[in-house]
C-alpha cells in the first residue's frame, strides 16, 4: 500500500485527489493546504488528516509518496524535502521555475534513489500519443508541418500567483509549456526557437500573455505553437493541433466531437481512443480526467515494478524548462535564439 500525502488542495490538487481514489494499493492519507477552507473541504471529502502547509506534512513523516500540486515556485523546495524524507514524488508541471532548480531536484532524486516524475500530461493524452505514434511509425509518411494551439482565459489561482512572473512564470511558461514539452517529446530539441508575444501590463506587469513560437529544426519540416491566457470570458478553452504528413493529415481539436480525425483517404476517419476513466465513476471536476488518471497509473506502475519512469524523465522535463525559458528570452530579445 502506498501512503500518499498531497501538497496543495487547489484546482489541480482536487483533481488528483479524486483520481487517487481510483487505484488499488494507493491510499490518500493526508492533505496540506495553507487555506483553511481547502483543509475543511479536504477533511469533509476524504476524512484525511490535514496540515497547514506541505512542509509540515512532509516533516511529520509516515508517507511513501508525495503529490505536489502547489504553485510552481514551491515545486523544487517541496520535492527536494519530500525525497530527502524518503518519499517518491509526483510533481505537477512546470517542473520548476528554472533549470537550476530542476538540476537540484534531479540531484536530490539521484542522492536519495527516490522516483521523481513530472506531470507532463500530454505524454499520456490519447490524441497526443496518437500523433507521436504516427510520427514515429511514419504511417502517413514523413511529417511536413505541425501547428499546436493552447488558448484560454486567464488563470489567477491562490493569491494571484499565476499573474506573478516570479511565482508562476507567466502564461508562456505555465500553459504553453504543455505544447513545448509535446514538441520536444515528439521531435527532440530544435536547433533554435523564435517566439514573439503580446503583453497586458495592468494584469501582469508586462507578462507575456499570448505567444507564437517557431521551433526551427531543419528545412524538412516546420513547427509552430500558439499559447494564450487572454481570451475573454465565455470563450472556451481550446487545445488543438494539425499535423500534415506526406500522405495524410491528423487534426485534433478539443472542442469538436470527435476530437481527432485522420484525413488520409476519400473520407476522414475518427480513430477510437482509449478512455479508461469513462469506466470509472463520473463527477470529476476536471473535464478531461482520463490523461491525468493515465499518468497516475503509469507513476504507480513504475513504483510497483521498481523502475524509473521513462515516458517522462526528470531530465526531459528539465529540457522543456530550458527550451521554454529560451522562448521567453527570444520574445524579449525579439530575435531567434539558437539552442546548444
Ligand atoms: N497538468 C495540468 O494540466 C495543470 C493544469 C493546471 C495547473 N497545473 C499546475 O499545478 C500546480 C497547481 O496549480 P493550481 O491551478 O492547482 O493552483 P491553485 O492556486 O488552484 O492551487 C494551489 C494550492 O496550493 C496551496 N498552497 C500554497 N502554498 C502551499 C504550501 N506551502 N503548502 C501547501 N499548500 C500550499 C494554495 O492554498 C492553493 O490551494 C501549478 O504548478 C500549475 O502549473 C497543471
Amino acid at each position: 500500500m502506498f501512503k500518499v500525502g498531497l501538497c496543495g488542495f487547489g484546482s489541480m490538487g482536487k483533481g488528483h485527489a479524486q483520481l487517487l481514489q481510483k487505484h488499488e494499493g494507493v491510499k490518500l492519507v493526508s492533505i496540506a493546504d495553507v487555506r483553511p477552507d481547502c483543509r475543511e473541504k479536504a477533511e469533509a471529502d476524504y476524512g484525511v488528516k490535514t496540515w497547514e502547509c506541505g512542509e509540515a506534512m512532509i516533516a511529520a513523516g509516515g508517507l511513501d509518496v508525495v503529490f505536489i500540486c502547489v504553485p510552481t515556485y514551491l515545486h523544487a523546495p517541496l520535492a527536494i524535502q519530500a525525497m530527502t524524507a524518503g518519499c517518491h514524488v509526483f510533481c505537477e508541471k512546470p517542473m520548476a521555475m528554472n533549470t537550476s532548480e530542476c538540476a537540484d531536484m534531479i540531484a536530490a532524486a539521484k542522492r536519495t534513489g527516490k522516483t521523481l516524475m513530472i506531470g507532463q500530461v500530454l505524454r499520456f493524452w490519447p490524441e497526443y500519443v496518437f500523433l507521436k505514434n504516427a510520427i514515429d511509425s511514419k504511417e502517413y509518411g514523413k511529417l511536413i508541418a505541425l501547428s499546436m494551439t493552447r488558448v484560454g482565459g486567464v488563470s489567477t489561482g491562490w493569491d494571484n500567483w499565476y499573474l506573478d512572473e516570479s511565482r508562476g512564470g507567466m502564461q508562456i511558461f505555465d500553459r504553453h509549456v504543455h505544447d513545448c514539452d509535446a514538441v520536444l517529446w515528439m521531435l527532440g530539441t530544435p536547433k533554435a526557437v523564435y517566439s514573439y508575444g503580446a503583453t497586458r501590463d495592468p494584469r501582469t506587469n508586462g507578462g507575456i500573455f499570448h505567444n507564437f513560437t517557431e521551433y526551427r529544426y531543419s528545412d524538412d519540416f516546420v513547427v509552430s505553437a500558439e499559447g494564450s491566457a487572454d481570451t475573454p470570458p465565455g470563450f472556451p478553452f481550446t487545445a488543438c493541433y494539425r499535423a500534415v504528413f506526406e500522405k495524410g493529415l491528423i487534426e485534433f481539436n478539443s472542442r469538436l466531437k470527435p476530437t481527432l480525425q485522420v484525413f488520409a483517404g476519400a473520407a476522414p476517419i475518427a480513430p477510437e481512443l482509449p478512455d479508461p476513466i469513462a469506466a470509472l465513476t463520473s463527477g470529476m471536476n476536471i473535464s478531461t480526467a482520463g490523461p491525468y488518471y493515465n499518468e497516475q497509473v503509469y507513476f504507480f506502475d513504475c513504483l510497483r515494478k521498481g523502475v524509473k519512469p521513462e515516458v517522462v524523465t526528470p531530465e526531459a522535463a528539465m529540457e522543456t524548462i530550458r527550451v521554454v525559458r529560451t522562448e521567453i528570452e527570444s520574445c524579449r530579445a525579439r530575435k531567434a535564439i539558437t539552442l546548444s
